[in-house]
């Protein structure tokens, strides 16, 4: 690391104006565990430092670049638009395109809202659902992320990131039930005992955000049937997966679908944009005044014209084949070097987003994962960093459409130089 360390001395000398002006140098707390180097500029799977300093990017903005950075069709989109004006406070074209195309390329949604962070369209995910039963609580699930609200975020050694919060406050969760996923069992008793005061289950349907873990065959749609005889709304947060693990989603993927979902990140090529989707039932207590959603940016000229434009590429040039070609090489490459270098490397999850740590074990929820050890990759990632892999220390490994031949040589090379100088 220490060499690299002396290489960046632009970014240390940002770093030091940073933190006089900035808690932590950093704008969000995710990013205060990530490498604190700056970033001049970026393009296709590359990031460039202010130092001249090149990167293969697996983190892609903790996910938005899935059609890697700045892609020509978004970037020339949002530019035209805007031309037109920014904001309006009034309706325009784009938002009904930018509509019409997300729910087309999910098949099941009728209807869309959209905010501005997938922290918001959870919030009015869990208040419509509140809304049209009449019950509060809700169940979620270990590992699960779902923002950084007071209601959503939970302790450490719930929700696999570490983050609970001082200021939170008291009682933040006691509406929620905190189940194991993938634990249908858990589920059908929880659902069997409280149903009448459960208005929603909310999940990531693949648990990427920690572990990248899938769901087991037949859980999901026991998660479904149970919502459905009980009439409680069952939430998909695809905001990871959601136009990542394919068009439609997890929701496409598993074949189960929800009442309500929620997207973000690979939705609009890394314009800060996210939706809220749904059954026309639901949805429409919106459209009524009943459940209250609002916004001042939600469908701006750029959002809407970033969202338009990557859902319009991901259905007429899907880049699904290629990013699953990749990430499977890569899966194999990394699985071959941990071998070569006699390590414990594990690799596991979807080629679009998969999971890199070590130990050997059967991982099926977040308790299981905690079986994996999670901080000797966690002292990994700085040193892949400092060769030139932008990974973050938490695992997860992202995928993009331009990533290709020479990425994943680049990948790999860099990889096997980081096991060798850490060893
Ligand atoms: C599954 C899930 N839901 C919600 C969020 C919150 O989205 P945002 O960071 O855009 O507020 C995230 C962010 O990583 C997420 O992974």
């Amino acid at each position: 690391m220490s060499d690299a360390a002396e290489l960046l001395v632009r970014s240390n000398a940002l770093r030091q104006r940073a933190l006089a002006r900035t808690p932590g140098g950093v704008h969000s707390n995710v990013r205060l565990a990530g490498p604190q180097v700056f970033i001049d500029h970026a393009r296709g799977a590359w990031l460039y430092d202010v130092d001249g300093v090149n990167y293969v990017d697996y983190l892609l903005g903790q996910g938005p670049n899935f059609l890697g950075h700045a892609p020509d069709d978004v970037t020339e989109a949002v530019s035209e638009a805007c031309g037109r004006g920014l904001i309006f406070g009034g309706q325009h074209e784009l938002e009904v395109k930018a509509s019409e195309t997300v729910c087309e390329a999910l098949g099941w949604a009728d209807m869309v809202r959209f905010g501005v962070s997938g922290t918001e369209s959870v919030q009015a995910a869990l208040r419509l659902a509140r809304g049209a039963t009449g019950r509060t609580k809700v169940v979620r699930f270990e590992g699960h992320y779902h923002g950084w609200l007071d209601n959503v975020l939970m302790a450490d050694g719930d929700n696999g990131w570490g983050v609970a919060s001082a200021g939170q406050v008291a009682g933040h969760l006691d509406d929620f039930l905190l189940l194991p996923w993938n634990d249908s069992t858990a589920l059908t008793e929880t659902l069997d005992r409280y149903h009448d005061e459960v208005a929603a289950v909310i999940m990531e349907p693949v648990m990427i955000n920690a572990g990248v873990i899938e769901p087991k065959p037949g859980y999901l749609e026991t998660a479904r049937a149970l919502c459905s005889e009980y009439g409680v709304v069952l939430i998909f947060d695809e905001v990871i997966s959601g136009f990542r693990v394919g068009l439609s989603g997890a929701a496409g993927r598993y074949g189960v679908l929800p009442d309500l979902a929620t997207y973000g990140k690979a939705m609009a090529g890394g314009w800060p944009v996210s939706a809220l989707a749904g059954r026309a039932e639901l949805m429409t207590l919106f459209g009524s005044g009943k459940v209250n959603h609002s916004g001042t940016f939600n469908g701006s000229v750029m959002a809407m014209a970033a969202t338009h434009a990557t859902v319009s590429h991901l259905i007429e040039n899907p880049p699904y084949a290629s990013i699953t070609s990749h990430g499977s090489a890569l899966m194999d490459g990394l699985r071959d070097l941990g071998r070569s270098h006699d390590l414990p490397l594990r690799v596991e999850g979807l080629p679009m987003a998969f999971h890199v740590s070590f130990g050997d074990a059967e991982v099926s929820d977040y308790r299981s994962l905690q079986q994996l050890d999670l901080s000797r990759y966690a002292r990994l990632a700085p040193e892949l960093v400092a060769h030139g892999l932008w990974v973050a220390g938490r695992g997860v490994w992202y995928v993009s459409a331009q990533h290709g031949p020479e990425e994943l040589d680049a990948a790999l090379t860099r990889f096997d130089k980081t096991l060798t100088d850490w060893a």
